[in-house]
């Protein structure tokens, strides 16, 4: 019988991506790689809701997640940050004021004063009541909605290690068969670097705006094993660059038909968007 976890572990990490990607081509392959991975490596979707769907729903919220699962969006990004108290709740700014109806920064506010605002009303008035959500509900909740998961972590001010290790601490009790189709990404170097550290056993998203020269060196450096960048600023060589190093890419923001196509066909493994029902049913 064919060993099959010999046979995978000799695949370049794209052609492991593949696989994944397409279990109908490979479906006795992929039935046992399920089981017998335990890379947790890059297993986001070629459709990304960014924020759950940002453009239909409150960007970050119950709603957001909700609805994405229901339009079929297997794969959803988040973004986490760390208040001064040490709660973990999942939005985008500093600034309360874009998406609340409340003031001041995320960081200084307590969470008394954070659980009574709304962050619904700013988008329609049809969200108004809904909450932030903190980490540990946003976890169940894509747990019950089955979707994959890419958390960002959201360094606003110099604590990069104090959310990496407040999150990884959390992250350390959920469930392990939940880490494949878990991504956690940022901007920020330190906090990736003490991420992995802390939690190595959860892959790793080096998020870039332009791809650096130097990007591989950067990704080896906190284990990454997904490359994120920003589709108003990749170009056709920088995807040959990473892909040809064997890295699945993700692109973020990408709203428009044209533009997914375009980079699907380059050889983009998955694009976050806002607008997940504009790509579903023409990812392969
Ligand atoms: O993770 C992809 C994307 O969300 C990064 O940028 O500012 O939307 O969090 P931003
Ligand atoms: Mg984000």
């Amino acid at each position: 019988m064919i060993n099959v976890a010999f046979f995978y572990g000799q695949l370049l990490p794209w052609q492991q991506s593949w696989i994944e990607y397409h279990p109908m081509d490979a479906s006795g392959l992929h039935c046992s790689l399920g089981r017998l991975r335990k890379d947790n490596s890059m297993y986001l979707d070629r459709v990304i809701g960014h924020r759950g769907c940002a453009g239909l729903a409150p960007e970050n919220s119950e709603a957001a997640l909700r609805l994405a699962a229901s339009l079929g969006v297997k794969a959803v990004e988040v973004d986490v940050a760390l208040t001064r108290e040490g709660m973990l709740p999942i939005f985008h700014d500093n600034s309360l004021s874009r998406c609340t109806n409340g003031r001041g920064s995320i960081r200084d506010a307590d969470w008394n004063y954070l659980a009574a605002l709304d962050n619904g009303s700013w988008f329609d008035r049809r969200f108004a009541g809904s909450r932030i959500l903190q980490l540990d509900q946003l976890l169940a909740l894509t747990t019950e909605l089955g979707l994959m998961l890419n958390l960002e972590l959201k360094v606003h001010d110099t604590e990069a290690e104090a959310l990496a290790s407040a999150v990884a601490e959390r992250m350390e009790k959920r469930d392990e068969k939940n880490d494949n189709g878990l991504v956690v990404s940022s901007f920020s170097h330190a906090a990736l670097e003490a991420y992995h550290r802390l939690q190595p056993r959860h892959a790793i998203g080096y998020l870039f705006e332009g791809i650096p020269s130097d990007w591989q060196s950067l990704a080896e450096s906190v284990g990454a094993a997904t490359i994120h960048a920003d589709a108003s600023r990749i170009t056709e060589a920088d995807v040959a660059r990473v892909k040809t190093q064997g890295y699945p890419l993700f692109l973020y923001t990408l709203n428009q038909r044209r533009q997914f196509d375009r980079w699907i066909t380059a050889g983009v493994d998955g694009v976050f968007t806002d607008y997940p029902d504009r790509f579903l049913g023409r990812e392969h």
